[in-house]
């Protein structure tokens, strides 16, 4: 979800409302993909790398997280979607903490679809955490390193639970990954509307889909009208 800032800069106002417009796209998005059937939306709400901004920014981001758990957590949970958050938990607030793994716990059950928010996350620390989980299994004797393998290494990630994303979306014309899901997206489809986030229309969500319909994903194989048994 990029270009929150640059939305409101082009109005004339403060960065944090364009953030607080991005919320009305991340609700349009969430039930948009609801109603598309997309089994696991993960949005990535802020990164690691988010802690550099103004402090006043920081909070803003803080508080919009915690206003939006608390605001639709009811909507999410009566439509039977189950929410994960992933990224680091040891920078949060003790409160913010409090909110997310109640969220989590109220909505275990659920499986409908999943709302996975990227929190406090960054690719490169989750693999390093999941890293530090594998070594300490080894460590207690759970696991021998050689048996860690790609599928096997993949359960220490946050994402332990869920499939690779197929098409990763981000808004506002920057052509760059930063640090989102490095090690699940290395067969994803992108796209790269240039539209930024606060104006992210069902429209819009429509138009990728669509393209991402048009791709031929072929996983390092060849075409399968060309595979010869
Ligand atoms: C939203 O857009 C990203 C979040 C941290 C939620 P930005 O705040 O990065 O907006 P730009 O890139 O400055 O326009
Ligand atoms: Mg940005």
């Amino acid at each position: 979800m990029d270009g929150n800032g640059r939305w409101a800069g082009r109005r004339g106002l403060p960065r944090t409302l364009g953030h607080r417009q991005g919320i009305e796209a991340v609700r349009r998005t969430v039930r948009h993909a609801g109603a598309r059937g997309i089994a696991v939306l993960t949005l990535f709400a802020f990164s690691r790398e988010n802690w550099n901004r103004p402090q006043a920014e920081v909070n803003e981001l803080m508080s919009l997280l915690r206003r939006y758990i608390s605001a639709d957590l009811d909507e999410l949970d009566e439509n039977n979607v189950r929410i994960t958050v992933i990224g680091g938990r040891a920078d949060l607030s003790e409160e913010l903490t409090r909110l997310i793994d109640d969220a989590e716990a109220r909505t275990r059950q659920n499986d409908g679809r999943d709302l996975v928010l990227a929190f406090n996350y960054g690719g490169r620390d989750e693999i390093v955490r999941a890293v530090q989980r594998a070594a300490a299994a080894a460590a207690r004797g759970e696991i021998a390193p050689d048996e860690l393998d790609e599928e096997t290494f993949s359960r220490y990630l946050d994402t332990a639970a869920l499939p690779d994303p197929d098409l990763v979306i981000r808004t506002s014309g920057e052509l760059r990954i930063s640090n989102f899901l490095l090690w699940q997206s290395a067969y994803a489809e992108y796209a790269f509307p240039k539209t930024l986030w606060p104006d992210f229309s069902e429209a819009m969500f429509d138009e990728a889909l669509a393209d991402y319909a048009t791709r031929q994903r072929r996983f390092g194989a060849v075409p399968v009208s060309l595979a010869k048994p």
